[in-house]
């Protein structure tokens, strides 16, 4: 590799780096769900042994090789082959410290998979489904009847329960703020849960290779405090409103459109299950499976030509004018 090359690289390398940063609250490092941050603690305890391992053990490598080493002029130095003692510490130290990491890791994984105790909960626990799509996840609250997509929402210091499977090939749920990481796998039902204990967005992804826009099945957690995810309940069981105006010919066309083939908005005709339910659309903060801010701009873009916003996700490009798009935009931004 040339030099030119290696600058190329490291500045290529770096940047996607930041810019992987920049994208949301996406760490390990920041927990807010009592099973995160047992798992930071844990990763927390077996850093610092390695830290400790690292320095003794780089340290003796250095001094070997700088006190040992053949000296200028000087002949060939002592030779040594074994030493008992020395064999025996560094076979035991090591087998000390695995073990415990061993019974540590142990105990993390029991809080990481058992519920926090009833005592810290705020009233009952919240269940969800959770269902993985190519490309988007689906969040289905059973008990309100509310459907929603990409972007979760629950109250502040609830259990969450989810239920968390797949509609097509194996996706991982994963938001690394509030907690694990779980597969979701057709056919089969996993389960998760979390206990956000602060107010806030947390960003998660698709964990596990799905297929062409894997790296573009993002979603996220808003976590509300109680009254406000109360009126997010209220908001989300409501009934359509009257659509006027462009809205009302936009509404018209969706329903004479494919798009209610793939696509829900509740009461009405369209009752398809491929795409994200489009119920209260324009309460969600974002859409095209997270990676798009959801405002009139980013919708016109979407539906001009959705392959070059996310190629290969299964939406088709109707080659709808700008009139079409307008009024298509006026109906979804009404569907609060
Ligand atoms: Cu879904 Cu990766």
């Amino acid at each position: 590799m040339t030099a030119r090359r290696l600058v190329g690289f490291t500045i290529g390398l770096l940047s996607s780096l930041c810019l992987a940063g920049c994208w949301g609250t996406t760490s390990v490092f920041s927990p807010a769900s009592p099973n995160a941050r047992a798992t930071v603690q844990l990763f927390n305890f077996v850093f610092a042994i390695e830290a400790v391992v690292f320095v003794i053990v780089e340290g003796a490598l250095i001094y070997a090789v700088v006190h040992f080493s053949r000296k200028r002029g000087g002949g060939l130095p002592k030779q040594t082959e074994g030493n008992l003692t020395l064999e025996i510490i560094w076979t035991v130290i090591p087998s000390i410290l695995l073990a415990a990491i061993f019974f540590v890791s142990l105990g993390t994984l029991s809080q990481v998979t058992s519920a926090p105790p009833q005592s810290s909960l705020t009233g009952a626990p919240l269940q969800i489904k959770v269902i993985g799509h190519q490309w988007f996840w689906e969040f289905d609250y059973p008990d309100l009847k509310i459907v929603t997509a990409n972007e979760l929402v629950v109250p502040v210091g609830t259990l969450v329960n989810a239920n968390v499977q797949s509609m097509d090939v194996i996706h991982s749920y994963w938001v690394p703020d509030l907690g694990g990481k779980i597969d979701a796998i057709p056919g089969i039902t996993n389960q998760i849960h979390f206990q956000a204990d602060r107010t806030g967005t947390f960003t998660g992804q698709c964990a596990e290779f799905c297929g062409a826009d894997h790296a573009q099945m993002r979603m996220t957690v808003v976590v509300k405090t109680a009254d406000e995810y109360a009126a997010w309940v209220k908001g989300q069981q409501a009934p359509l409103p009257q659509f006027s105006g462009d809205g009302a010919s936009g509404e018209l066309l969706f329903m004479g459109m494919p798009c209610i083939g793939c696509h829900t908005i509740a009461t009405t005709k369209a009752q398809g299950t491929i795409g994200p339910n489009l119920t209260h659309f324009a309460s969600r903060g974002i859409f095209a499976g997270g990676v798009l801010v959801n405002n009139t701009d980013n919708l016109s873009l979407w539906l001009a030509d959705p392959q070059a916003v996310k190629p290969g996700n299964l939406m088709p490009n109707f080659s709808l004018g700008p009139g079409a798009i307008k009024i298509l935009d006026a109906f979804l931004q009404s569907l609060k």
